[in-house]
């Protein structure tokens, strides 16, 4: 392994840029910058950039994409049995955040694209009234069949609330996604398509949840600047671990030190992978929503890049992958693909610095509860039970060069069976 060779991942700070690492820098080291660590303008400015590119809507920047879909769902006034639907292959933040808000989540099966099947929805809905919003995901930036599902919940009167966490800058028919259903969420967690480590955006169409996020918006509080000095040290601590990756394993011990010492943020605390979500909701900080506009600033050379590595795989690589409904422009947060040697393939991508993603191995991850706790009955969705088996997802960020990306494929087309 070569010394200075950072790993090959879709994870480990992947879209963190110079710019973003010297902002951090900026804000930590400055003393008349550090009150502004709070607040200051640049939360509104996040807030309006989402306004201006979803026209219509209300924005509320919060601490995560997980707190963005809570407070949407709080809006619905759920009763209890009133069942929320998601699809199985998920992260467990969103049954997380339909418990939170006082809904039972109703797990449905996935089609060839991995988003919810509207054949499964519509069937479900003709038998099941106990249904009042469908959550429905675009995984890895591929859309989901969202004309249909817009149809079928329009023609049963229920909330459609689209969750865009994978898909910034996705369209279908040139319509942003995000713009199809009552509500959407966004989220800039450390491997999302932009990143400010954490944060994510709630919108809302329909006036009711208009209102919701409106008046939320000044009794939110805002997290401790413990919890913003974590945030700002993440890009400094991996761009220094990276590149110390293999240095006789300097950079895993900084990483691992790093946690520890609690100066790096957990991605998911224990009570979450146990079915728990936060107990409290943060609005964005002023520092963080200002990694946030950076990034989104540089969305459309950050959409090129993953598009343009996207198009070496698909010519390259010939395992089966995410379909693509038509009329849609995706964007590869990850590109996916299905392998009969997944838990092989990940180990051996280990050892040769190839670190290949692994959303999402279970039904729901990452998930230390048992299935029928989080409410998932076994056998019940058998699509996602069998991708969850065989995925493996490959590097899409803007740290993926095309070297890189022409090592992975080299590695995968040796070594994925
Ligand atoms: C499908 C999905 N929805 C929502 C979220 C929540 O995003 P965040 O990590 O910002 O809370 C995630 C996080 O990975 C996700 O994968």
């Amino acid at each position: 392994m070569p010394l200075f060779k950072s790993p090959i991942s879709p994870h480990l700070s992947p879209n963190a840029s110079k710019q973003d690492i010297r902002l951090a820098l900026r804000y930590l080291i400055t003393p008349w910058l550090w009150r502004y660590w709070k607040k200051g303008p640049h939360i509104v400015q996040l807030e309006n950039s989402f306004k201006r590119d979803y026209p219509g809507s209300t924005a509320l920047a919060v601490d995560s994409g997980r707190s963005a879909l809570r407070l949407v769902l709080e809006g619905l006034n759920l009763k209890p049995g009133d069942e929320v639907v998601t699809q199985a292959f998920t992260c467990i933040v969103v049954p997380n955040a339909i418990r939170a808000a006082g809904g039972t989540p109703r797990f449905l099966d996935i089609d060839s694209t991995y988003n919810l099947s509207p054949e499964i929805l519509k069937a479900t809905l003709s038998k099941n009234h106990r249904i009042t919003a469908v959550i429905v995901q675009h995984t890895f930036g591929v859309p989901a069949d969202i004309l249909s599902i817009q149809k079928i919940c329009q023609d049963h009167s229920i909330t459609l609330i689209e969750d865009c966490a994978h898909s910034l800058g996705v369209s279908v028919n040139s319509q942003p996604i995000g713009s199809f259903g009552d509500a959407a969420i966004f989220s800039f967690g450390r491997d999302k398509v932009i990143s400010s480590v954490s944060g994510g955006m709630a919108i809302a169409f329909r006036k009711d949840l208009q209102k919701h996020l409106s008046n939320l918006e000044p009794k939110l509080p805002l997290p401790s600047l413990f919890w913003i000095k974590q945030r700002l040290l993440h890009p400094v601590i991996f761009s220094v671990a990276k590149r110390l990756y293999y240095v006789v394993n300097v950079g895993k011990v900084i990483i691992a030190v790093g946690r520890k010492l609690r100066l790096l943020p957990d991605v998911l605390s224990t009570q979450e992978k146990a079915g728990q979500a936060p107990a409290q909701v943060y609005r964005l900080p002023n520092a963080i929503a200002h990694l946030a506009i950076q990034q989104y600033q540089q969305l459309p050379k950050n959409l090129e890049h993953r598009h343009s590595i996207a198009k070496m795989y698909r010519a390259n690589i010939k395992h089966p992958s995410q379909q693509i409904p038509p009329n849609s422009k995706p964007l590869y947060l990850r590109y996916s693909i299905e392998v009969k040697n997944q838990t092989e393939l990940l180990k051996k991508g280990r050892l040769q610095g190839i670190l290949l993603g692994d959303w999402y191995t279970d039904i729901v991850i990452p998930c230390s509860a048992n299935h029928s706790d989080i409410g998932y009955i076994d056998g019940s969705c058998p699509a996602a039970e069998r991708l969850a088996t065989r995925i493996v997802n490959l590097p899409t960020n803007p740290l993926t060069s095309p070297t890189a990306a022409q090592q992975v494929i080299n590695f995968i087309n040796q070594a994925a069976s």
